[in-house]
């Protein structure tokens, strides 16, 4: 059965559908909560949220459903503060900043390791029995101590290296994300041109090399992805791209537009919003400083210099400024509830099923 694997007893749920945290305000409650009571396991994105909004957050969650749900976070990152990067990109953005009536930002010394250590206590004290994490691994002291607390924790991998790294340090389980994916993915051990490998290519790679479940990500969309994860080893799958355009979700209007109406070509690696490479549908704001991307400052600064104007963008219905982040199997988007696409997918592949 597709549907009865390791994975599936030790999250306690029905199908090995899992909707991926997507930090930015689009994993509501509302769509968390709706994965989960149809079977599969919803999550927050909750890479950006200060501490207290996570709780308040998991707590809605709560009043909606009794099914498990997971959490994920992003492990921190010290990047070098390139003074000369940062100024020059600060004359990039001015006109933009102009057009849209933005002020110019000031870079503070960010404490990402404080946020970081506050979303770990939540997450101890609250309910939430799955953890997930992203752009990297905790420390072995971060990773005993929410073990002995029985959270499942699910790392991100892309490249087999990474998939090993992940189970060595007491991971649970691991998403494996494949170049089709959208937003940012995981790397990081390597470059990320090299970890560019496609999920049909990964997917078996890891699999072979590790011992625990392997969840697939990147470009599955409908039944024929899950089946196909499946067949290729996954335990189960993480979909992004499918959650952001459902009903329940927290996009924007022109980021569900944006993808509902894009074809395959339309989403592309840029490092312009964010100082990390990401996959979103192409607009103005990529194209017109994919000539600096060289000499942009490194995540997470470049996203604190951008979140302004990309907030703002939306309030002003200008998507041109905004990160519409999407994985390439675009023509397969809906506008259908969680439930709808969670039930879709198991029809359909009881029907794939019949033919074999
Ligand atoms: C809008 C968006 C936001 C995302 N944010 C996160 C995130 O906060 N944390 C994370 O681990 N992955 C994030 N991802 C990547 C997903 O975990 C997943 O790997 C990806 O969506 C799979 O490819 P797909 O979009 O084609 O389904 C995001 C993806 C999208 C589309």
């Amino acid at each position: 059965m597709w549907n009865s694997n390791q994975l599936t007893d030790q999250l306690k749920i029905k199908y090995p559908i899992i909707q991926a945290g997507m930090a930015g305000g689009i994993t509501t409650p509302e769509l968390v909560a709706a994965v989960s009571n149809a079977g599969g396991l919803g999550n927050v994105g909750a890479g950006y949220m200060r501490a207290e909004d996570m709780r308040h957050t998991i707590r809605a969650i709560h009043k909606l459903t009794t099914q498990p749900f997971g959490v994920n976070v992003f492990n921190p990152e010290y990047p070098e503060t390139k003074q000369d990067y940062i100024d020059q990109t600060n004359d990039l953005l001015s006109p933009i900043r102009k057009e849209l009536g933005v002020a110019p930002v000031s870079i503070s010394e960010d404490t990402p390791s404080t946020l970081f250590a506050e979303q770990i206590d939540v997450l101890l004290e609250e309910n939430v029995p799955v953890i997930s994490f992203t752009f990297g691994i905790p420390s072995k002291e971060m990773i005993q101590k929410l073990k002995a607390a029985n959270k499942i924790l699910i790392g991100t991998a892309t490249t087999v290296e990474e998939a090993i790294m992940n189970e060595a340090s007491g991971m649970d389980m691991v998403v494996v994300q494949g170049s089709e994916a959208g937003g940012h993915r995981g790397t990081f051990n390597g470059s990320f041109e090299k970890a560019m490998i496609g999920t049909v290519a990964l997917v078996p790679q890891v699999v072979d090399r590790v011992n625990i479940p392997v969840i697939a990500a990147g470009g599955i969309m409908d039944g024929r992805g899950v089946l196909a994860s499946v067949i290729l080893g996954a335990q189960g799958v993480q979909m992004g791209t499918a959650f952001v355009t459902s009903v329940e979700s927290g996009a924007k209007k022109q980021h569900k537009e944006a993808i509902l109406n894009s074809a395959e070509d339309g989403p592309v690696m840029t490092s312009a919003f964010s100082g990390k490479p990401a996959r979103g549908v192409e607009n103005k704001f990529i194209t017109s400083m994919k000539q600096h991307e060289q000499q942009l400052p490194d995540y997470p600064i470049q996203n604190t210099m951008t979140n302004a104007i990309r907030k703002e963008a939306a309030k002003q219905n200008k998507p041109e400024y905004m990160s519409l982040w999407s994985g390439q199997n675009t023509r397969l988007s809906q506008n259908k509830s969680a439930d709808q696409i969670i039930s879709d997918i198991v029809s359909q592949i009881r029907n794939i099923s019949q033919g074999f």
